[in-house]
């Protein structure tokens, strides 16, 4: 047989270790199946082969990579990003400066509002454009499969035409995105006051979003002047009874009770978490609902209280890391720096990081079987990095470390591949 692509001489493979299964919680996340000196085949966009680096001179292939030492790792999986929207936030930075929180910026109507506005007002095609100038980013990151959340319309017309932009994306696109319905992001200033009418708008959308296959998963923000617990939990079990799998933006800001909401509603992830109360923490382990935790965004709206990361490992929660990629709370495409934010603030070790951003952000995402592993039959979804181990990642911080990226077998990104479009092409 001739392989399609040979990797050689790879110093250390991060195979992640796929007959344990997934997700990984507790101790299972400390632990890491590293190999040395290997060599892998790939085949109709599989993983083919794995060997020893002598035995590879021997298998016939169309191209070969001299890995040259470094370090091969699966793909990076983001499980939580806010990736289509228009316009750009930079204006609140002062604001924050100043002291005003989040929610207060939203309450006047800016934030998540001000995003809203920008996007009822740009095309299908425009949003597209900017999304996959985004993407283009992430995918030099070393990201090869993503969720992306709706969130910025509010409306009928303005959700599915991010729902139909990520759809085409995903068509068009090297990396792959899994889609989910945040119709619920915020209460739009025409609803003010009938939050209710305006949740059973959004879930008027169900059906077409099921026919043309626009999203799994549906997600709600509950928090503290957006939807509340019982508004949230209305909503979810409504989506869940029509067959969607859930997501939750819980206790992100204020502790509300989301965790055991995620876990009483048997959620496949709650993100955020930050003020999780040791009750809904235990819940989640107990549950098997994935925290997806994220420390970029902790960081941008530089609050003091961090997602109890250690305890929720300790008490056996499945954790994943996600960079929350949007123009408000966290404006970056790099889940590398997230994995360093990740070591820093919830002191996560190494290894229960390259775990979360692969094997159990696989899981987050519905696609444990498939994904974030790297094993025979697997889809050959890969990174060379730039690196002779996979401690030095999170240890060199706020750069990028990708040398190749691979996806489905093919060669997606190599260094020095840069975008030709600049940031403000864009409306
Ligand atoms: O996950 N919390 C709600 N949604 C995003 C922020 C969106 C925005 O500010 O535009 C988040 O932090
Ligand atoms: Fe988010």
């Amino acid at each position: 047989m001739k392989y399609d692509l040979i990797l050689e001489n790879i110093g250390q493979l991060l195979t992640m270790d796929y007959e344990k299964g997934g997700p990984l919680c507790g101790k299972d996340m400390d632990q890491l199946l590293v190999l040395e000196n290997k060599a892998l085949a790939i085949a109709d966009g599989r993983i083919a082969l794995i060997g020893s680096n002598e035995d590879a001179s021997g298998w016939p292939a169309d191209k070969r990579i001299d890995c040259g030492g470094k370090l091969v790792t699966p793909g990076l999986i983001d499980p939580h990003t806010h990736l289509v929207f228009a316009g750009s936030r930079e204006h609140e930075m002062g604001l924050k400066q100043k002291g005003v929180p989040y929610l207060e910026i939203l309450k006047q109507g800016g934030g998540i509002l001000s995003t809203v506005n920008a996007t009822r007002a740009a095309s299908e095609a425009a949003l597209f454009e900017k999304a996959a100038y985004h993407l283009d980013r992430m995918l030099s990151y070393g990201m090869t499969t993503v969720e992306a959340k709706s969130g910025y319309g509010l409306n009928a017309e303005t959700e599915l035409k991010q729902l139909r932009a990520v759809k085409k994306l995903n068509n068009e696109h090297p990396v792959e995105i899994v889609s989910t319905f945040l119709g619920a992001h915020a209460i739009p200033p025409e609803y003010k006051h009938q939050p209710e009418v305006f949740l059973n708008e959004m879930l008027q959308l169900l059906d077409v979003i099921q026919k043309e296959e626009l999203a799994q998963f549906v997600d709600i923000f509950c928090e503290t002047g957006v939807f509340t617990i019982e508004q949230s939990k209305a909503f979810l079990s409504k989506a869940k009874q029509k067959g969607f799998q859930l997501k939750i933006h819980a206790d992100e800001i204020d502790p509300l009770g989301g965790a055991e909401l995620a876990s009483e509603l048997g959620a496949i992830s709650a993100e955020h978490l930050v003020g999780a109360s040791e009750e809904g923490i235990k819940q989640l382990a107990a549950s098997g609902v994935i925290a997806c935790l994220l420390p970029g965004t902790s960081f941008y709206l530089n609050k003091p209280d961090h997602a109890k990361a250690r305890k929720m490992l300790e008490e056996g929660v499945a954790v994943t890391l996600a960079t929350d990629f949007n123009p408000g709370s966290c404006p970056t495409e790099n889940l590398q720096l997230i994995m360093s934010f990740a070591a820093v603030m919830y002191k996560m070790t190494v290894k229960e990081i390259w775990n979360a951003v692969t094997v159990n952000a696989a899981h987050a995402i519905g696609l444990g079987d498939e994904r974030g592993v790297i094993a025979p039959m697997k889809q050959a979804d890969l990174v060379i990095w730039d690196a002779v181990n996979y401690e030095y990642i999170p240890y060199h911080f706020g750069v990028n470390h990708t040398q190749t990226v691979i996806k489905k077998g093919v060669i997606v990104f190599e260094k020095g591949d840069h975008r030709e479009q600049s940031a403000f092409s864009f409306t």
